[in-house]
């Protein structure tokens, strides 16, 4: 492994654009469960029935019962070795850009600032009746959360039958074609358009290094550099090994 890691950064030394692609594999270090592992948030809830946007506008107050424990994970959790690495990257100028499909905003707390969220983030909320937001701070303890209107507050996440921000997809698949470099970390890459990004960059050249607990069917078919493991330990392996490269230059 450690060879892969140091081949790995000797790619992420001399690329001039590299992106990172992550999913929820990186933040179950943080507590917070991914979704198709086994003891994943899907073996307990069925996503059609709690992960739908038809879903949640029939039965909000069921949806918010799965809400609720995801809240609860995420408000105890604390960045992990895979998110503060990805920001040591970023402050290093050897990471450009994360595009990532978590909700928790534990990339933006673990110190990067490049942060794309593809699926929304958790830490505001928004009344699909009359507009208004808030943050999910101000409704904390409350479930459901209801708007001053009276009606059941969406979080601002993704839910399955709803729209990408056209912002995020443009910008995203704007990166993947210039990319020098994709870090896939912790995704099971099955859900699109996110699952498009390696595809994209490798077509455009990018040299793609994947980092999961397991194979995906990104392994055999786009990925250059498999590092198996979790991704807290591999990326803060991979900090170290960039930061040796980068003295070893320096001399
Ligand atoms: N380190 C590295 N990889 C890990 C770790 C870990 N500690 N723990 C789990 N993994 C891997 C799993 O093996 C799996 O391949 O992370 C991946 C997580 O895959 P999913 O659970 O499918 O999560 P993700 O890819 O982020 O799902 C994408 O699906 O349900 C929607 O909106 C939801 O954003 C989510 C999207």
């Amino acid at each position: 492994m450690q060879n892969l890691i140091e081949q790995s950064a000797d790619i992420i030394g001399n690329s001039e654009l590299t992106l990172a692609l992550t999913g929820a594999g990186v933040s179950v270090e943080s507590g917070i469960p991914d979704f198709r592992s086994a003891q994943g948030l899907w073996s307990k809830y069925d996503p059609a029935e709690y992960a739908a946007i038809d879903a949640f506008r029939a039965r909000p107050e069921m949806v918010w019962e799965m809400l609720r424990e995801m809240d609860d994970l995420i408000s105890d959790a604390k960045p992990n070795k895979a998110h503060l690495g990805m920001g040591e990257l970023e402050r290093m100028g050897c990471l450009h850009w994360i595009v990532t499909q978590n909700v928790d905003n534990l990339h933006q707390r673990g110190g990067s600032k490049n942060v794309i969220e593809y699926h929304g983030n958790s830490s505001t909320l928004s009344c699909l009746w009359c507009g208004r937001g808030y943050l999910s701070e101000d409704r904390r303890n409350q479930y459901p959360p209801r708007c001053d209107c009276g009606k059941i507050l969406k979080p601002d996440v993704v839910f399955f039958g709803e729209a990408i921000p056209q912002d995020a997809l443009s910008r995203s698949f704007q990166l993947a074609s210039a990319a020098q470099v994709l870090l896939v970390a912790g995704t099971s890459a099955v859900v699109s358009p996110a699952n498009s990004i390696p595809a994209i960059a490798k077509r455009n050249g990018a040299r793609i290094i994947e980092i999961n607990m397991e194979r995906t069917h990104l392994t055999d078919t786009v990925t250059d550099v498999f590092l198996q493991g979790s991704a807290g330990t591999i990326i803060s392996d991979l900090v170290d090994a960039v930061k040796r490269k980068t003295a070893e230059l320096s001399i």
